[in-house]
């Protein structure tokens, strides 16, 4: 791994669901911490151990290993039902889930009832062409209230007297715009109250300013893994506005969503599906809303992991891709679920667009201009191969190979980790970077 420090960032390169979460648990193994920094339950990311199937969307995916601090950092939007619930889920197969692995930052924002009502009301009222498609988790709600800061909670509010004075001020402005815009019916604050007030104590033992815990194990010389949520292309400022999510989601986001200076990220890995795929609305300039995109879809299982809306899926776009790499300033990729694109066929990959007949010389990520763009695609052989049993990278078939090379050429990083199915043992490290890292 590159000496820049002993951290690493592991973030998605593309719409979400790359993958990022089978590729924490594959390298949780030689860290000591792992870090959400951005997000909230709109997450869903898959960590497949043997034959159990876990779906991590509050905790971070180090919690299955024996050992490893999971911190939920303060850039992190908090379900509290949602966490506890998840907890639960995990204890009751046999997870170990205590304050002692399990950290929850002081400054993170409490998402309430109210604003995942918020978040369903706003999207129904819109006309369909200007929906979002969210995950109705209340994630844009809960930001806007962080940013307007008198109608926020955090989870430090509930540890201090006046909390529930509060709460019954904001429901009752939640309350009149529900009814004034949208006729909805008012959100019960005694309700609201009563299973906050239950929480509190159940959440006690995760609190802690994890700000002042990363930098002591800094201090220490410990390791830690900064665990990207969604998608490069999902970032509020960086993606395509406004069909994004509502936090910076990029490497960039780290500092400020886990209170670490800017040395602190580390080497940052980039996670790549071998093609392209987006739950919701917006552009997807390869989209293959064909046959072929129902093929992988189907080889791939594409539906997604909190909502289990059926992912729309396309070629890989690697215009996309390298302007992803470059807001991050990634170091190296990992490319998953390269198995999918076997049986395919001829495989296609986007390497330039073009716009009113003229070829486009960036990325732009303004979502009116992409949903007009048509992609220029280059072909590749595909193989019929299985592939999900290689276990090193000369096993792949050679066109296999041919794609991963091209990817890295095309994106100008090394790919160091080829993923060949969702297992701990489906993972092939290529790169000297990486080796000594993957643990079974
Ligand atoms: P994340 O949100 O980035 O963590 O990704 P998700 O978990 O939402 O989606 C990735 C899906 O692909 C999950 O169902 C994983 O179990 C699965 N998966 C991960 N890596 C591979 C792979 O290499 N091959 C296949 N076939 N599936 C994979
Ligand atoms: P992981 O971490 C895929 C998408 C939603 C919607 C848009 C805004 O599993 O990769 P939001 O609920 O955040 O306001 O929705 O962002 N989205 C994701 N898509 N993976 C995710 O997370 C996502 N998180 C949000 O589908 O299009
Ligand atoms: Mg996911």
């Amino acid at each position: 791994m590159g000496m820049k420090s002993n951290n690493m960032t592991i973030i998605g390169l593309q719409w979400g669901d790359e993958g990022k979460g089978k590729i924490v648990d594959a390298l949780t193994g030689s860290f000591n911490y792992v870090v959400r920094y951005c997000g909230g339950a709109n997450a869903g990311h898959t960590v497949t151990v043997g034959d159990e199937k876990y779906s991590m969307h509050l905790v971070p995916s180090g919690i299955l290993r024996k050992g490893v601090h999971n911190v939920i950092g303060n850039g992190v939007v908090v379900d509290p039902g949602t966490l506890l619930e998840e907890i639960d889920l995990l204890r009751q197969r046999g997870v170990v889930v205590t304050g002692d692995n399990l950290h929850l930052s002081n400054r993170a924002h409490l998402v309430m009832a109210y604003h995942k009502a918020a978040d369903r009301l706003g999207e129904v009222k819109l006309s369909p062409g200007r929906r979002i498609g969210t995950t109705a988790r209340g994630i844009g709600p809960c930001y806007s209230d962080k940013a307007n800061r008198f109608t926020a909670i955090r989870v430090c509010d509930l540890y201090n007297p006046g909390w529930e004075e509060k709460l019954l001020a904001v429901i009752a402005e939640k309350n009149a715009v529900f009814a004034a815009i949208y006729g909805a019916e008012p959100i019960d604050f005694d309700g609201v109250r009563a299973e906050l007030k239950a929480q509190v104590p159940q959440l006690a033992p995760y609190v802690c300013d994890t700000r002042v815990m990363l930098a002591e194990a800094m201090a220490g010389g410990k390791r830690i893994l900064f665990e990207g949520a969604q998608g490069s292309l999902l970032d509020v400022d960086h993606g395509t506005y406004p069909f994004v999510t509502s936090s910076a989601v990029t490497a960039c986001g780290v500092p400020a969503g886990a209170g670490v200076p800017p040395s602190a990220v580390g080497y940052v890995l980039g996670v790549l599906k071998a093609y392209c795929t987006r739950v919701g609305a917006g552009p997807l300039p390869t989209e293959l809303d064909n046959d072929l995109g129902q093929r992988i879809r189907d080889r791939g299982r594409e539906y997604g992991t909190t909502t289990g809306r059926p992912r729309r899926c396309g070629w890989f776009d690697a215009v996309a891709a390298r302007y992803a790499v470059d807001l991050s300033g990634v170091d190296e990729l990992a490319v998953v679920l390269l198995d999918v694109l076997g049986t395919m066929g001829e495989l296609k990959i986007c390497t330039s667009y073009k716009c009113d007949g003229k070829d486009l010389a960036a990325f732009d990520p303004d979502a009116a201009r992409l949903q007009r763009v048509q992609c220029v695609y280059e072909s590749l052989p595909g193989w019929d191969e299985d592939i999900s049993t290689c276990t090193g990278y000369d096993q792949l078939p050679s066109a296999a190979r041919a794609y991963v090379e091209r990817l890295e050429v095309l994106l100008d990083r090394p790919v160091g980790l080829v993923s060949v199915g969702p297992g701990r043992a489906q993972t092939i490290i290529r790169k000297t970077s990486l080796k000594g890292l993957l643990q079974n």
